[in-house]
């Protein structure tokens, strides 16, 4: 499959002419970039007419597939009524209603249009609460590309993730590796009566594909509990997608206030923030601040309203254990028979892949310190090379939108890349 014929070369040309970097956001520099036509369902289709079986989904949001059609019709119908209007409407309350019933531990929330927004108003709410300037958060988790918050985590330093950030805009951040409880509990002794945010993905997804080791939720918790600190998970990536209720359902945590995006609208883009009543208080009365001209708009909530009116019955996970699950076999199947050195963690509808000799399962961010990325990354150019479009870093997602005959045509296109691999 060649991604380089002249329709696509002229248009990343104007691309690279009238986006900076030829991208409207800076981790689609990460992949090489082909021009998108159009996609539906599980594929996508390039301008040249090559298509792709897609687990990049958007970078996670298209759960349900690309163009899901009855969420597509909903969104059409919905927007003949105008789109945004200054003042709440009918389809916003229940959107609302919906979100909190399958969040049995959130009692209100607000909407927004992106997460990095959300987990800046966490903040702010959490230091409203607590009267305390701290944040606590992790090695290799990210929240947005906010001043406050966008780190690189090099060895055990923390350093600003960008040219141009404060260079003390993070004095307030303090981060610890994650998924170790001594290093929580050291970190809380230490700081406790300081902190009064600890954010975390509760399942650490955007690196690595790493589940909570046993305990390690409940742990935090308690703490955060005992020291009267607000736990905020960051569920971008993993509500709607690792259970309904997100990884506090599917781990069995509760946090106090919590962010959703990606899969909850179903590639739509919104946002929410969900949590305790008490938390918001000072949001209701408008003494703490937030606000955004798009938040809550007619295509965002009708879309959040059809995407649950498909998740609600839960035979969606179903179908996305048993796909992702054959994925995953396939895969690792190709990659045994061929003595490559790949190793897979996760779950099977979001999963990481790495060039590891080793064989443990990764559970903590230091460990990833060691894998070759840029190997992979060069992997990953060969797999869209042969048709499969997924991610630089690492990262599979699956929809509901895969069968398992797209699962044997990706292990066919798989095999045929690993063939190929060469020095890779
Ligand atoms: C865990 C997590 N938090 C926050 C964000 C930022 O979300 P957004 O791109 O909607 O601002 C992302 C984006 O990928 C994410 O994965």
């Amino acid at each position: 499959m060649n991604a380089s014929t002249t329709i696509q070369q002229d248009q990343r040309e104007r691309a690279m002419r009238a986006l900076a970097g030829g991208v409207s956001s800076n981790t689609r520099l990460l992949n090489p970039h082909l021009i998108v036509e159009r996609a539906s369902g599980a594929r996508l289709w390039d301008t040249d007419g090559n298509e792709y079986l897609d687990y990049l989904l958007g970078q996670g949001p298209n759960f349900l597939g690309y163009a899901p059609p009855r969420v597509v019709e909903k969104v059409i119908a919905a927007q003949r009524d105008g789109i945004i209007y200054a003042a709440t409407h009918h389809r916003e309350i229940e959107a609302a209603e919906r979100v909190l019933a399958v969040l049995p531990w959130a009692e209100q929330l607000r909407f927004g249009s992106s997460s990095s927004e959300m987990i800046q108003a966490a903040m702010r709410i959490a230091r409203n609460a607590t009267g305390r300037r701290n944040v606590l958060r992790f090695h290799g988790h990210y929240h947005g590309w906010f001043d406050n918050i966008q780190i690189r985590s090099n060895g055990g330093r923390v350093e600003t993730g960008s040219l141009g950030q404060l260079p003390d805009a993070l004095d307030p951040t303090i981060t610890i590796e994650w998924n170790d409880p001594a290093a929580f509990t050291a970190a809380v002794s230490e700081h406790g009566d300081t902190i009064a945010a600890v954010v975390m993905e509760p399942m650490m997804l955007n690196a690595g594909s790493i589940a909570p080791a046993d305990g390690y939720l409940q742990h935090v918790r308690d703490l955060c509990t005992q020291r009267g600190i607000v736990l905020i998970f960051d569920e971008t990536i993993s509500g709607f997608r690792v259970a309904l209720g997100g990884a506090a359902e599917r781990f069995g945590a509760t946090p106090d206030l919590a962010v959703y995006g990606k899969a909850m609208a179903a590639g739509w883009p919104c946002a929410a923030l969900a949590g305790r009543r008490d938390l918001f208080a000072d949001v209701a009365t408008g003494a703490l601040t937030h606000a955004g001209t798009f938040n809550g708009n007619t295509i965002a909530t009708a879309a959040v309203l059809a995407s649950l009116d498909e998740l609600e019955d839960r035979s969606v996970y179903r179908h996305v254990e048993e796909v992702g699950a054959a994925l995953i076999d396939g895969l690792t199947g190709v990659l045994d028979h061929h003595g490559i050195p790949i190793k897979i963690q996760g779950l099977p509808m979001a999963f990481h892949a790495r060039f590891d000799t080793g064989n443990e399962p990764i559970t903590r961010y230091a460990q990833l310190q060691t894998i070759d990325q840029d190997r992979y990354g060069r992997f990953a150019g060969q797999l869209i090379d042969h048709g499969i479009w997924v991610a630089y870093r690492g990262i599979w997602y699956v929809s509901a939108a895969h069968t398992l005959d797209d699962v044997d045509e990706t292990v066919k296109r798989f095999e045929a890349a690993v063939s190929d691999l060469g020095d890779a």
